[in-house]
């Protein structure tokens, strides 16, 4: 059944369907969604939460009365909905404050007021039950190396989780932190450009088991690298904590298509990973509607992610079914690879000793073996076009 429920988890972010198609090169295209408004529609269409940075609600610089108008009327819409806020972040990069950074910036001022702005929604994302604190880090960066000292950022950028851990730890939220990679745009170069620096870093922190990562499927395209690999290393090492989805071709600026819309073999792939893996978290769509669109398009734009998704599943689920794939898997020796290498109980003398893995070894027969891969991609995309 392609239509979505609350079951399938799917979450959109405010900034996502209420992007107003400002570029720079034109103004905007679009009005301005209430939020209030946006929730109503995505209960509508089978969302099951919202997500939010803290100034797609509550404008940067109101007073407190007006705060709390704000978060009033929201938690309303939430509430005759049942749409949930499953992940909230901050928006340390819009305010000319953020120019030079916002946890790294050269300017101390910045570095403490942007910790300070964090700790604010972070109290609020308590207050919405929100489990995953997302930190995309888009103004940490630098156009320039005289500019930036890296290491010095690296131990700014720790300071700053350590700093928010210890807050979370302190204030007994039941919060995680989930750190979003991208290689460049805003700046020139940003710092954690890739789910593999993220995944390093996170090993230098003082509470590692309280931070993993917030991938996005356009941003590791924009680095060249493979989405479902990255994916894949992220859950191998149990830090898929959330997850943004969207399109992108190649290496561009960054894109933010709808999901599906760009590499759609890598979407099937992706989903089957999260599918197999029993990936358990939000499916999160961060993209941009394009420009273009009113917002009635923008609209459809939505829908169409969670629709390509759910066609996406089936697709991932009948291709796993097929005896034809099975068949091709077992040809391809894909399951022989979870046999380890050195058996249990094989000592390294054993090992050693055993003289057909190496010096009565047939390199050259194995060199000469058949691997089968093609005719098992073949299929993949069979079933992906619909023929198979
Ligand atoms: C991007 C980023 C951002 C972040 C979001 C959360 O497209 O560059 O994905 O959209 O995900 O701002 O902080
Ligand atoms: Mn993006
Ligand atoms: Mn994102
Ligand atoms: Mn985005």
């Amino acid at each position: 059944d392609l239509t979505p429920t609350r079951a399938d988890r799917f979450s959109f972010g405010l900034w996502t369907v209420g992007w107003q198609g400002r570029d720079p090169f034109g103004e905007v295209t679009r009005p301005a969604l209430d939020p209030v408004d946006t929730v109503h529609r995505l209960a509508d269409l089978g969302a099951y939460g919202v997500t939010f940075h803290d100034d797609d609600l509550i404008p940067f610089g109101v007073d407190d009365t007006e705060r709390d108008r704000h978060i009033k009327r929201f938690r309303a819409a939430l509430d005759e909905t049942g749409l949930v806020v499953p992940m909230m972040t901050t928006n340390l990069f819009f305010h000319p404050a953020f120019k030079e950074g916002a946890f790294t910036a050269n300017d101390r001022g910045v570095r403490r007021f942007a910790l300070r702005k964090t700790m604010r929604n972070i109290d609020l994302a308590a207050e919405f039950g929100a489990k995953t604190y997302v930190a995309w880090g888009g103004r940490e960066g630098a156009e320039s190396d005289a500019a930036k000292d890296p290491r010095a950022a690296l131990d700014r950028m720790k300071e700053a989780i350590d700093v928010l851990c210890q807050y979370v730890r302190e204030r007994g939220y039941d919060i995680r932190f989930a750190l979003e990679p991208k290689p460049n745009e805003p700046r020139g170069d940003i710092l954690l450009p890739t789910i593999g620096h993220a995944l390093a870093f996170i090993n230098e922190l003082e509470y590692p088991d309280m931070v993993g990562l917030n991938p996005e499927v356009g941003h590791e395209t924009m680095a060249g690298l493979n989405v479902v690999h990255g994916y894949a290393q992220a859950l191998w090492s149990g830090k898929l904590f959330h997850i943004d989805l969207n399109g992108q071709h190649g290496l561009k600026y960054d894109q933010d298509l709808r999901f599906g819309a760009a590499d759609v073999k890598s979407a099937f792939f992706l989903v089957d990973l999260l599918e197999s893996a029993g990936y358990d978290g939000p499916r999160h769509f961060d993209f941009k509607p394009p420009r273009a669109e009113n917002v009635d398009g923008a609209w459809v734009s939505a829908a169409a992610c969670m629709r390509t998704y759910l066609i996406l599943k089936e697709k991932a689920a009948a291709f796993r079914q097929d005896p034809r794939v099975l068949e091709a898997l077992e040809a391809a020796g894909v399951g022989a690879l979870s046999t380890p290498t050195v058996a249990p109980g094989e000592t390294l003398t054993d090992f050693l000793a055993d003289r057909g893995s190496y010096e009565d070894y047939d390199a050259d027969a194995a060199g000469a073996r058949a691997v089968n891969i093609e005719h098992l991609d073949q299929l993949a995309l069979e079933h992906l076009l619909g023929v198979a």
